[in-house]
């Protein structure tokens, strides 16, 4: 049986740069002999990709929305994450719970407890290897977003305090689980983000 695979998850704001870092880390772990899934939520399965344009696009429901992240997370875990893991893959994911905590919770202010009870049903005593959280002021990371030139999506339309609570939301989960969930200074030149992710990584498993 292959070493089982790790999870790494990266998270933050909109804006706040994960994209070119997460390409970088795959390429890290691919010259390191990794075998790597690179991936998405919500997204990541044909079917969580058609609930993507809902999310994304389609007004919903506070809790409709919270339950429609997970569904799209279950088929996620069941057709790849876990599956990818037991083969001894790597995956490495854009987003993943810790986002329904930073953005229903934190964000809209969905009940904590319906969260859990989510959270615990769909992925019991399973959370990623490491989690990158990317931290910036919510101002620059939607300047940001402005200078991409892409049409905003119904989180990227929200306001700044909005961006506040989600942020304040993450910090709480490091906070929680200050091993898993570290905490990158996203406000700083593309390259000092990456130097400071790849020691993080080489630290953990390769040194
Ligand atoms: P992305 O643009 O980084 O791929 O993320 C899509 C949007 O979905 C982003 O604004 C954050 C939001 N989102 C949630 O609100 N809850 C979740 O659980 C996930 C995975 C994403």
């Amino acid at each position: 049986m292959p070493e089982r695979g790790r999870f790494i998850t990266f998270e933050g704001i909109d804006g706040a740069g994960k994209s070119s870092q997460i390409a970088a880390v795959v390429a890290l772990l691919q010259a390191r002999g990794c075998a790597v899934e690179q991936s998405r939520e919500p997204g990541g399965t044909q079917l969580g990709e058609r609930l993507r344009e809902l999310l994304l696009h389609e007004p919903m429901h506070l809790e409709t929305e919270a339950m429609l992240m997970f569904a799209a997370r279950r088929e996620h875990l069941a057709a790849r994450i876990l599956p990818a893991l037991d083969a001894g893959r790597w995956v490495v994911c854009d987003r993943f719970s810790d986002a329904t905590y930073a953005y229903q919770v934190g964000g809209r202010g969905l009940d904590r407890a319906k969260f859990e009870a989510l959270e615990a049903w769909v992925h019991p005593g399973f959370q990623p290897d490491l989690t990158l959280v990317f931290d910036l002021p919510p101002a620059v990371a939607a300047a940001r977003v402005v200078a991409s030139g892409a049409a905003p999506d119904r989180f990227e339309r929200e306001q700044l305090d909005f961006f506040e609570r989600v942020r304040a939301a993450y910090l709480e989960r490091a906070e929680q689980a200050p091993r898993r969930v570290r905490v990158i200074d996203a406000d700083r030149p593309p390259e000092t983000v990456r130097a400071e992710i790849e020691g993080l990584v080489l630290e953990r498993w390769f040194a």
